[in-house]
């Protein structure tokens, strides 16, 4: 990574420069649940207990980051690296990471300290970043409601540090920030992270840990149950870009949230997505109009774009239609924001509720001939040029995508160059053509156009007005302004 001279100056604790919130607007995250990514031997035939330890370490991770970079990654989510409570509990193991017992040392059943900072340099000798999920809502306790022996819970080791247990009740946003996560099986003691001392803990601790294991960003767990004025401080000691989990479809609450925190995962967009592109009687109003609206309310290029995360059944749980699992990649990949992508979504595993959407991805042989891991490689390789012509743009200031074209199973995104068309029809069903007027694609009169995915590469040339008509079927069609694609490695140009 490339260092300021101001960087070289401070000494060994700031080599690593962060990457702002603009660069990390760049990159395409691939999620990793360590323990279910790569084992140390490299095995591909282990069988996965799902709700035990099933061997997948920092070691297997870093001999398989070709599988990553070659889907066009630039940055891995690992989950969460600290010490988890022992043993099995009517939920299984803490396999997850989620369940802190000890914030000072780390799960030992993924690997040692050198390990994962092998990892994090063997990330960055590739041009890559890491991003590290952190927990500050909570930590972990193998029990009932709250008999908790807080003697086990490092550093934060007394009840003073806790909020009185209590059931949250979601229609409550008090009761959402100090109640408890978990249930009466496994208790999430819920931090008082309001107190001065317990956030002063956390800054210090962020700073060690990211200096210590040069992390690029953090995925940022419960954040809708931390009162919001803990993130500013939180954020400005990490001194890193963070993307939040604030679970809540509701696009009226993420203007105010980005006040605090800048990064938040998009889930208005996963529930719209999800809905529209599993269904083919679904229409694309929802999409549509969801999109205009939050787009009025929130930064939304500053946001995680998914349609799969550890915590969500899996898409191809919902349908195992082909054609309808492109169009939503597709359309996630080349949304505003950063796209995520979760482990598993190449290969269209189809896992449903927790935990069954945590296969282990060895079962696959990391398999990179298939129809989905060559779709997300070549739209990854298509939004890295997007972003390319930004850069040499100058002046270019809103790069949204917006829609050019709807109707009930069709929608067209431009977001530059590039105008994606999306269907649900599903591959049962019947292909039409649309037209695209003139003023929408932004192409100049007999301007020539390559269909870079769902086409064979053909080029089609716009009409007098730069319209251009686009046969659309059950797979996503994407069309890039030819004189444009020199040096992208797209269609062999
Ligand atoms: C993105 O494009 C740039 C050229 O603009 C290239 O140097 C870089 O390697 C590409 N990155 C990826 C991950 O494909």
């Amino acid at each position: 990574m490339k260092l300021s001279p101001a960087s070289l100056l401070l000494g060994a604790a700031s080599v690593a420069q962060a990457l702002s919130g603009a660069e990390w607007q760049k990159q395409s995250i691939y999620q990793i649940l360590t323990d279910r990514f790569a084992r140390t031997d490299g095995s591909t035939t282990e069988q996965c207990a799902i709700t035990s330890y099933c061997g997948g370490t920092y070691k297997g991770l870093i001999n398989h980051l070709d599988y990553i970079q070659g889907m066009g990654f630039t940055a891995v989510w690992i989950s969460p690296i600290v010490k988890n409570l022992e043993g099995d509990t009517p939920h299984g193991t803490a396999y997850h990471g989620y369940w802190a017992q000890d914030i000072y040392s780390l799960n030992e059943n993924f690997g040692t300290e050198q390990d994962l900072i092998d990892l994090s340099a063997a990330l960055h000798a590739r041009g890559m970043y890491l991003m590290v999920d952190i927990v500050t809502n909570h930590m972990g306790y193998n029990g009932c409601g709250d008999c908790v022996d807080y003697s086990l819970l490092k550093p934060f080791d007394n009840s003073g540090y806790y909020h009185p247990f209590c059931e949250i009740n979601y229609d409550d946003d008090n009761s959402v920030r100090t109640c408890w996560e978990g249930d009466n099986q496994v208790s999430l003691p819920d931090l008082k992270t309001e107190d001065s001392n317990i956030r002063s803990t956390f800054s210090e601790w962020i700073q060690d840990l990211v200096a210590k294991y040069s992390i690029d960003g953090m995925r940022i767990d419960s954040v809708k149950h931390v009162e919001k004025d803990f993130w500013p401080g939180f954020l400005e000691a990490a001194g890193i870009y963070g993307i939040g989990e604030v679970l809540d479809g509701n696009p009226a609450i993420y203007g105010d949230w980005q006040q605090y925190m800048q990064g938040l995962m998009n889930y208005p967009l996963f529930y719209w997505v999800q809905e529209t592109f599993s269904n083919p009687s679904a229409t694309m109003d929802n999409l549509v109009n969801g999109i205009n609206t939050l787009k009025g309310q929130a930064d939304t290029a500053a946001l995680g774009v998914f349609i799969e995360n550890h915590d969500q059944k899996r898409f191809a749980s919902l349908t195992g239609d082909m054609s309808l699992a492109k169009n939503a990649i597709a359309f996630t990949l080349l949304s505003d924001g950063i796209p995520i992508l979760y482990q598993g979504q190449e290969q269209h595993f189809s896992g449903g509720d927790t935990p069954n959407q945590r296969e282990a991805l060895w079962t696959s042989g990391y398999n990179t001939e298939s129809e989905l891991y060559q779709l997300v490689a070549t739209v990854n390789q298509v939004r890295n040029h997007t972003l390319a012509a930004r850069n040499a743009e100058s002046g270019y200031v809103k790069y949204q995508a917006w829609s050019v074209y709807s109707d009930s199973h069709s929608v067209a995104m431009r977001k530059g160059d590039v105008i994606g068309v999306f269907s649900n029809l599903g591959s049962g069903g019947s292909g039409y053509q649309i037209t695209i007027s003139g003023g929408n694609t932004g192409y100049a009169g007999g301007e020539e156009v390559v269909q870079v995915l769902g086409g064979d590469c053909n080029v089609v040339t716009a009409d007098g007005a730069g319209g251009l008509n686009v046969d659309v079927g059950p797979d996503p069609v994407v069309l890039y302004k030819a004189s444009a694609l020199e040096g992208s490695g797209l269609c062999g140009r």
